[in-house]
């Protein structure tokens, strides 16, 4: 029987999540609108919802492939998927293999530096707080995630890198540095939210050209398009 969608649990800054008549489903409907700055630059574009929904679905079952447990079930139409229900930890994992964005910010590196090993960071989903750093002192201290599901979180978050910069290597593409988030179901920690350009960064490997939501907060326009291009390159049907 098809899951059906019932009410809003949760609208984000370009997904709304839906509670469906399965407790332990949910529905993720990728909107076409995009929002950057804590909310304070918002857009919409035409086809985004779709594009994004169909990249998470070709990178979450990527990874699944891949041996990492994933929320992701199924495509059930051009801009939703159906997941599983998870408990989500209030925490983003980004790993960076290249200096740019709010590290260059914070520590004054030089932007396109490769960073060798990748820096790992962990963010507390506050956006009312501007998602402030933390490490696994807050994160233990706090209640957060217990320190096993921080050690399988991290253990995923730098498989995920190994799997994905090879991935985006072979299309012409540098996986700059990206952002993860992880649940809890039934004790085990599986990967949530989405993979897309929205939540990573990929320069071409000759140009540097970016190729990502970065392409939106800093207007260089084309957004769509370099997420089409992105796509493209990857051999994603779209
Ligand atoms: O802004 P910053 O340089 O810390 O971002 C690092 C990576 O995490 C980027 O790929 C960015 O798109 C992603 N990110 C995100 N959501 C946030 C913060 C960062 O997807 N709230």
């Amino acid at each position: 029987m098809a899951t059906r969608k019932q009410s809003e649990l949760y609208s984000g800054k370009a997904k709304t999540v839906y509670i469906t008549d399965d407790p332990t489903q949910l529905i993720l409907y990728f909107r076409d609108d995009t929002s950057a700055f804590d909310g304070k630059k918002i857009e919409r574009f035409s086809r985004k919802g779709e594009i994004n929904n169909k990249f998470n679905a070709f990178i979450m079952e990527k990874l699944a492939a891949a041996g990492i447990p994933t929320h992701f079930e199924r495509l059930l139409s051009e801009q939703e998927s159906l997941v599983k229900r998870l408990e989500m930890f209030p925490i983003e994992c980004v790993v960076r293999n290249i200096a740019t964005g709010s590290l260059c910010r914070r520590l004054g590196v030089q932007d396109g530096l490769d960073l060798d090993p990748p820096v790992f960071e962990f963010f507390l989903k506050d956006d009312a707080r501007h998602d402030p750093m933390i490490n696994e002192y807050h994160i233990r201290t706090f209640g957060w995630a217990n320190p096993k599901q921080v050690e399988q979180m991290k253990e995923y978050t730098f498989r995920i890198n190994d799997i994905l910069k090879v991935l985006f290597l072979e299309a012409g593409l540098l996986l700059v540095d990206y952002k993860l988030e992880f649940g809890d179901v039934q004790g085990q920690v599986l990967l949530g939210d989405e993979f897309t350009p929205d939540g990573c960064r990929l320069w071409d490997v000759k140009t540097r050209e970016k190729l990502d939501k970065d392409r939106f907060r800093h207007g260089l326009g084309g957004v769509t398009e370099a997420y089409e291009e992105v796509a493209r390159r990857l051999g994603m049907p779209l």
